[in-house]
């Protein structure tokens, strides 16, 4: 996806003097993400596992918009790690006004397959690596008194219709859904403001490889689930992501904005099916149903 060509929803500038923390912030929709609050004025800290991913990702976004992106190792599993994260953060930039809780974990497989251990890794990732991040930035704000901080978490439709299959991250997603919605009301008195955002299919590296590997690509088409029969485009959740981390959503609490083309309402309605009649079988279907009046 090509970021330059699209120009943003929000004016120049709506980020000037912001510093926003991306979790998972070297690759894929973090990445994205991470690039729009760029160029919006931002400065960013982008955060992963992997160092050397970061420090690429860093090089080529400061090329790319001539911001300041710091990038830090951190496993959001590590309580001491994401500690020494809110550290390295607030040296470089003085303060943090954001945090995208982007970071996940996640895999395909029958539950009846999986260890404690994969359970463990998934939650621990999603749902502990969310709480981890979100507590010690909001101790950190709460402590130093300061206001207008937002929280944003990524988490998926799934988090509230369940999926199989994927069921350590519908679990870890779902305690994510519950944390915003929670935080949302006992955080407001300190000006913080915790929102999320569920995203239909968005096509990652990342993403793709654990959930579409090998043929399973071709056989699931995801744009043949989606009402508006395509898959989504990075721009349109940078956009949205980018609304909900500024000043402009300032009072909008507690949301989770669904952004899918409309794929799990379309599972969810117990007629879609009907989709699949052809439109010439719509007269002889109206006239049976007629026939049924009075009987
Ligand atoms: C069964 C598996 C498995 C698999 C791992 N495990 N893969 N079990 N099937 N395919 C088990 C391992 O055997 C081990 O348990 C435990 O899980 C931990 O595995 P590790 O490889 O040691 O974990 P780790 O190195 O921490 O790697 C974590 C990971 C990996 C999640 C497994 O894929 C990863 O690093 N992912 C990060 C990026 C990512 O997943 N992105 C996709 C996000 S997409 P035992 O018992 O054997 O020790 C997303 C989209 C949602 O969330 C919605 C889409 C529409
Ligand atoms: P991705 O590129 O694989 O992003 C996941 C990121 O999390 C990676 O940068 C990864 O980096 C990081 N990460 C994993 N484990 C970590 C850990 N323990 N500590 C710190 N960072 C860790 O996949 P994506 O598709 O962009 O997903 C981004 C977010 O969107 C996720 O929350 C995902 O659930 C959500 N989402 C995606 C879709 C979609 O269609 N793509 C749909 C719904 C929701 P390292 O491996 O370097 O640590």
């Amino acid at each position: 996806m090509n970021m330059e060509n699209k120009q943003s929803m929000l004016r120049d500038g709506a980020l000037d003097g912001k510093v926003i923390v991306v979790t998972g912030g070297g690759t894929g929709l973090g990445r994205s993400m991470a690039e729009a609050f760029l160029r919006l004025g931002a400065h960013v800290c982008i955060t992963s596992r992997k160092m050397d991913v970061l420090e690429t990702a860093a090089k080529e976004m400061e090329k790319a918009t001539g911001g300041k992106v710091l990038p830090v190792a951190c496993d959001v599993r590590d309580w001491k790690a994401v500690d020494h994260l809110v550290e390295e953060v607030t040296r470089e930039f003085g303060q943090v006004d954001g945090l995208v809780n982007n970071a996940a974990g996640n895999f395909i497989s029958p539950t009846e397959r999986l260890s404690g251990k994969a359970f463990e890794t998934i939650i621990g990732i999603v749902l502990m690596g969310t709480v981890n991040c979100t507590l010690a930035f909001g101790k950190h704000w709460i402590a130093k008194g300061e206001k207008n901080k937002t929280v944003l978490n990524i988490t998926t439709t799934y988090a509230w219709t369940g999926s199989g299959y994927v069921v350590p991250s519908a679990c870890a997603k779902a305690g994510v859904l519950a944390l915003t919605r929670s935080l949302a009301v006992e955080w407001a008195k300190y000006g913080i403001r915790t929102n999320a955002i569920a995203p239909g299919p968005f096509p990652t590296k990342g993403a793709w490889q654990r959930l579409l590997p090998g043929e399973l690509v071709e056989k699931f088409d995801m744009a043949k689930r989606v009402p508006l029969g395509r898959v989504g485009e990075h721009h349109e959740l940078t956009d949205l992501a980018s609304y909900l981390i500024s000043p402009y959503s300032s009072y909008v609490n507690g949301e989770v904005v669904t952004i899918d083309g409309g794929e799990w309402l379309k599972g969810a309605g117990q007629f879609n099916m009907l989709e699949m009649v052809e439109p010439g079988m719509w007269d002889s279907i109206e006239r049976m149903v007629r026939g049924t009046k009075g009987s």
